[in-house]
Formats: structure tokens, C-alpha cells, sequence
């Protein structure tokens, strides 16, 4: 199997790793609703390399595996801690990054930004001793049962309001799986239940407390953080912004196009489109790709998740593109989320061309292989180059 982070982005081309033997090509594929403004005139698009502020990477064999498309692509991640054991403390984390490190090919320039699991033992030290590490750049919040490893999540906030004080003081964004869990509600109301029960009040009571309410389905959340002060930030996936639920139901059931929170409606995904490309900084990149074998998806009890990073900058540029508003696509991927984080935008740039493509199917084969998403569509804008370390 060929390895797609054997070469630096600079050899190879961003474009080199589509013609590598492990990734396979299907015809067909599923159909999308929405309309291409052809009119867009961009051909090229030049935007200041990406970061990606939500991401799975996994640990072991399969970091080693998905690494170099996020390496390849994203100068930074926000690296997520729900490993099985979850990454609690900021030893683990530290122990975690060096793995991630240790698995980057060489030639490639990545950043990790390590993130911690709250759980109901977490304690305001361990938050202070996270803030003074500089390896740490925020605290995630699962409800228990809520997604993939989540068992060791919490219930609530009630006894965790020493732990947001203090994360509060800190600076320390407390990173937020935003779904109300419980057999009498519905799953597609998980999201909105909880901005109304849980996180509003949070928010309302600790007042300096930042928040980034992470992979956004709902209209009303777009709409809470729009309206909410500039400590309140969202992400936003490349398949939140491209399909609906209706994509889970196509002409069968599509366990690929399962994740969580699970994908809603149209004026849902419309509200989303609009909160992307409308230029408040509140909003920014986070892909929330995350892989699980072929096996574990295409299963009688299918993993949540969507594998998205080797075409994620171009699902993006997708969305962007079909809005009208491919040139508000640099601010969303490349500045919101540096400028919210308190980071350095990224100085060099990547090069996106205008061309009509389709995306890998399948990373690797067989019951071990990921499944990309957006498998068989059509994608207008393809990464071409990068050019390293030019000032923006
Ligand atoms: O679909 C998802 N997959 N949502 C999550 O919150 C977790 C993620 C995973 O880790 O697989
Ligand atoms: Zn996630």
C-alpha cells in the first residue's frame, strides 16, 4: 500500500495522492439536490493554508494511516480526546501528541493542538496545569452516551461549575459535543433541546466563559451563535454544509453518511451555508472527520462518523462554490479560527484550481478500508499547490 504522506505536499502535489494504487475509484454515487452557480468566474484561488479546528485522529495503526491527509493539507488541528481510554490529563495528552508527532512523515509541517476530555472527575487543577502548558487548547465536553467513546462523558454541568470557573479564568475554550441525550428524545431534536437546557444557561451564568459549540446542524444554533457575544464560536463540517438527512435514506440506508450530530433538514443546512459565507468570524472550519474502518460502518450497528479530510478543503470550496461566495472561502478556513484561538494565521498558502473532479472513494480495502466522503460527486475545485512560507 502506498503511503500518501511519503512525500511532501511540495514534491508531490497536493493532486499526487488521488492516482495512488490504495485509493480505488466506484462509479455512481449518490445524487445532490442543490444547484452549481455556474457563474462564478474564480479559475484559481490562492488562500492562506487551512487549519482544521475539529478533527479525529485517532491513535495507533489508524493515526498512522489518516495523519498525512490532515498533515498534507492543515498547517494546525484541534486533536480530539476521544481515544479509548480518553486523554484526561495533560500527561496523557502530552504522550498523545508525541505519538501524533511521531507518526508524521517527514517533510510534512503540522502542528497538534492537544485538547483534554472532561469527565465528572476532572478538577480545576488539572485545568490550571492545562492552561500553563501551552500544549492544551481547550476542554471537551461529551454528554455521557452521547457519540464514539463517549461512556466516560458527563451527565451535566451542575457539579462541574468549579471546573468552568476555573476554565473560565483560564482562557481555555471549553469545546462543546452540543447534543441533550436520553431515550425520550429524539434524535433529531438532540441539538436544540440541548442549546435551550444546557448550553444557554452556561453560557448566560458564566459570563467571560468561551465556548466553541462544535459541528453545528441546526438553524437555531446558527442562529444562537450569530447572536451571541465574539467568546461564543461554532464549527462547521463539510457535510453539515453539503447534505441532509435525506442523504442517510438514499435509495438505501448510507451508514456513510452517518455521523453525529446526525445530518437535518434543508433550511437547516441553508442556515448553516449562510452562517459560513456570511463573514462572521464567529464561524470557522472544523471538518470532524473521523474515520472508522469499512467494518465498523457497514455494520448491524454502524460508528457515527465521516472520514472527510483527503477531499475536505474541496467539500468546502463545494459549498462555497454552489453559495455563490467561493471568495469568502479564506476568511471561513484560514483566518476565523486562528483569530478565535488566539494563534497566528498560517503564512503560507495553498493553490486551488477550478476543475471538475471526482474525489477517492476508499482509502485501503477491503473491511480495513475508510470510506471518503462525498464518494462518487462531482467536486468543482481541486488543491493544486502549495507555496510554502509566503507572506500573507
Ligand atoms: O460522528 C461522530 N464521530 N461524531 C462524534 O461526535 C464523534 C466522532 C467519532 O469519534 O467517531
Ligand atoms: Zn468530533
Amino acid at each position: 500500500m502506498t503511503d500518501p504522506g511519503a512525500e511532501s505536499p511540495q514534491r508531490a502535489g497536493y493532486a499526487g495522492w488521488a492516482s495512488q494504487t490504495d485509493i480505488r475509484r466506484r462509479a455512481g454515487g449518490t445524487r445532490s439536490s442543490q444547484t452549481i452557480d455556474t457563474s462564478d468566474p474564480i479559475q484559481t484561488l490562492e488562500i492562506v493554508r487551512p487549519d482544521d479546528w475539529h478533527l479525529h485522529l485517532r491513535d495507533g495503526e489508524l493515526l498512522s494511516r489518516v495523519l498525512p491527509y490532515t498533515a498534507e493539507r492543515f498547517a494546525r488541528a484541534i486533536v480530539m480526546p476521544n481515544l479509548d481510554p480518553p486523554v484526561t490529563t495533560v500527561a496523557e495528552a502530552r504522550l498523545y501528541r508525541a505519538r501524533i508527532l511521531a507518526a508524521l512523515p517527514a517533510g510534512l509541517d503540522f502542528e497538534p493542538l492537544m485538547t483534554l476530555y472532561l469527565t465528572s472527575s476532572t478538577t480545576p487543577d488539572e485545568v490550571e496545569a492545562a492552561a500553563a502548558s501551552k500544549l492544551i487548547f481547550g476542554l471537551k465536553f461529551y454528554p455521557m452516551g452521547a457519540t464514539t467513546n463517549s461512556s466516560q462523558g458527563v451527565t451535566g454541568f451542575e457539579d462541574l461549575h468549579p471546573v468552568l470557573e476555573s476554565l473560565e479564568n483560564s482562557g481555555l475554550p471549553l469545546l462543546v459535543h452540543g447534543e441533550a441525550i436520553g431515550p425520550e428524545i429524539d434524535v433529531f431534536d438532540r441539538e436544540r433541546i440541548f442549546l435551550d437546557e444546557t448550553l444557554r444557561p452556561i453560557i448566560e451564568r458564566f459570563e467571560g466563559l468561551r465556548v466553541v459549540f462544535e459541528h453545528i446542524t441546526t438553524e437555531e444554533a446558527a442562529a444562537f451563535v450569530a447572536e451571541s457575544p465574539a467568546r461564543v464560536a461554532a464549527t462547521l463540517t463539510p457535510q453539515h454544509l453539503l447534505l441532509t438527512r435525506n442523504a442517510i435514506f438514499d435509495g438505501g440506508l448510507r451508514p456513510h453518511h452517518y455521523c453525529l450530530p446526525v445530518l437535518k433538514r434543508e433550511r437547516d443546512r441553508a442556515a448553516l451555508v449562510a452562517a459560513a459565507i456570511g463573514g462572521d468570524s464567529s464561524f470557522f472550519l472544523g471538518t470532524d472527520s473521523a474515520p472508522h474502518e469499512r467494518a465498523k460502518k457497514e455494520s448491524a450497528c454502524g460508528c457515527a462518523g465521516i472520514f472527510s479530510t483527503p477531499i475536505a478543503i474541496e467539500a468546502y470550496a463545494e459549498a462555497f462554490h454552489r453559495a455563490g461566495a467561493i471568495d469568502r472561502l479564506e476568511a471561513f478556513a484560514s483566518f476565523h479560527g486562528a483569530d478565535y484561538y488566539g494563534l497566528p494565521r498560517n503564512r503560507d498558502r495553498i493553490r486551488l484550481e477550478a476543475v471538475e473532479w471526482q474525489g477517492p472513494d476508499t482509502i485501503g480495502c477491503g473491511n480495513r478500508g475508510l470510506e471518503v466522503f462525498w464518494a462518487g460527486e462531482r467536486l468543482h475545485y481541486r488543491v493544486a499547490s502549495a507555496a510554502q512560507g509566503r507572506r500573507v
